[in-house]
């Protein structure tokens, strides 16, 4: 029976970043997979999350099943998190979530709810989106349709196509968003934007679906979080995919949650009820280790003040190198990359061609993906003059 089956090719973001491993050429870098690095190209562990864990080591009794929504300090943290305290959705208490296995895991517990609701619900994404979003959503049953999002020729939001494009999009439909820090390319939507996206969702009925994967790498916490809170303020519901795999460097812990913003308590609670029996079908249980670390960050004062200073030099070294990048890549081109330093988070289009990333990989060992977008994080004081003088060299 199993014989029948055929080697698959490899995820292409994966398998370009197996690539660059087996790179020997001294001068390669690496700007494919989307994780943070530090100046010595290390994904690091926050010390709040060595201390999270230290705690955790001395004060852990049992490795029985947490409870299947997860840990309620973790679950209660992130809440707080992504809405802030005071938001009127918490206070209200319209406002549920379950822990689940990272942000993927957290994206497909919103796509089986969305299925619940409307089978074969058509889910409309950007044009580019992250694209595990499709296999993710995709393999539950629902459908897609793309809003323009991108535009290569300003580097920016195309808000006026993506408005128009939005047009279409109905009471049964869902819209997905990326909060911040748009995977892959950096070019975020503004406040006002945000508004009119409420404005939409309001007059036209559709259901808002918002992955956060980078919340405190963009701007800050608060200002990351600053459309997901407009809409959760003024709109009846929302489903919310968050992680802790890019802000708490928790990737391989499988730390995420998927949060609801429902008309009332009692819908709240019957989507907790709908999220678990989903999750039974798929995982049973979420994993512990990583929800209870990022549980005590979040309700223990000192670990918190520790974490979010941490962020925030990640962040504001994410800002510097984008900075840094535009200058080097100015001078050694002439071109403008003005772009660069007005995107958020970790990725950016470069705006090579395939044919030009690929020369980069074969003549010169820089590795990102063929559609030019680099992980900024991967960019450091060794190795941003030579990838510098790499793009100028193929542009
Ligand atoms: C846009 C986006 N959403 C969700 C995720 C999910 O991350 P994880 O499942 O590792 O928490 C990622 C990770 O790269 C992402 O880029």
């Amino acid at each position: 029976m199993l014989d029948q089956l055929q080697r698959l090719p490899a995820d292409p973001i994966l398998g370009l970043a197996a690539m660059a491993r087996a790179d020997t050429r001294a001068a390669k870098v690496d700007l494919t997979v989307g994780i943070y690095m530090d100046e010595t190209g290390v994904c690091p562990v926050f010390d709040a999350v060595r201390e999270a864990q230290a705690m955790l080591a001395t004060d852990e009794i049992t490795k029985a099943y947490l409870p299947p929504a997860g840990v309620d300090a973790f679950n209660s943290g992130m809440q707080k998190l992504l809405l802030g305290a005071e938001h009127p959705a918490l206070l209200g208490a319209r406002v549920s979530s379950v822990q689940a296995p990272g942000g993927c895991g957290a994206l497909r517990i919103g796509a089986e709810i969305i299925h619940a609701a409307t089978p074969g619900a058509t889910v409309w994404v950007s044009d580019p989106t992250w694209p595990v979003h499709l296999p993710l959503l995709g393999s539950v049953g629902l459908q897609f349709s793309n809003y323009r999002y991108y535009d290569p020729a300003t580097h920016g939001v195309n808000f006026q196509g993506m408005v128009e494009d939005l047009k279409s999009a109905g009471a049964g439909d869902v819209v997905l968003l990326h909060g911040c820090c748009h995977n892959p390319c950096g070019a975020d939507l503004s406040l006002a934007q945000w508004a009119v996206v409420a404005d939409m969702a309001e007059a036209q009925g559709f259901l808002p679906f918002i992955d956060i994967a980078y919340q405190g790498l963009g701007d800050g916490l608060d200002e990351d979080a600053a459309g997901l809170r407009l809409l959760a303020e003024r709109l009846p519901e929302l489903i919310v995919a968050a992680s802790c795999s890019k802000n708490m460097g928790l990737y391989r812990e499988r730390t995420g949650a998927a949060m609801f913003v429902c008309r009332d308590q009692e819908n709240a609670e019957a989507l907790v009820s709908q999220a678990l029996v989903a999750a039974r079908r798929i995982y049973s249980m979420p994993p512990a280790h990583g929800a209870l670390i990022a549980g005590k960050i979040l309700s223990d004062s000192k670990l918190d003040r520790t974490w979010r200073v941490e962020l925030m030099e990640m962040c504001a070294r994410i800002n510097g190198l984008r900075s840094d990048l535009r200058t080097k890549l100015e001078a050694a081109s002439g071109r403008d990359f003005a772009f660069i330093e007005k995107e958020k988070g970790m990725f950016s289009f470069l705006g090579l061609s395939a044919e030009q990333a690929s020369r980069l990989r074969e003549d010169y060992a820089v590795y990102m993906l063929d559609s030019s977008r680099i992980n900024v994080a991967g960019v450091n004081a060794g190795n941003i003059d030579y990838l510098a003088e790499s793009v100028a060299a193929v542009l």
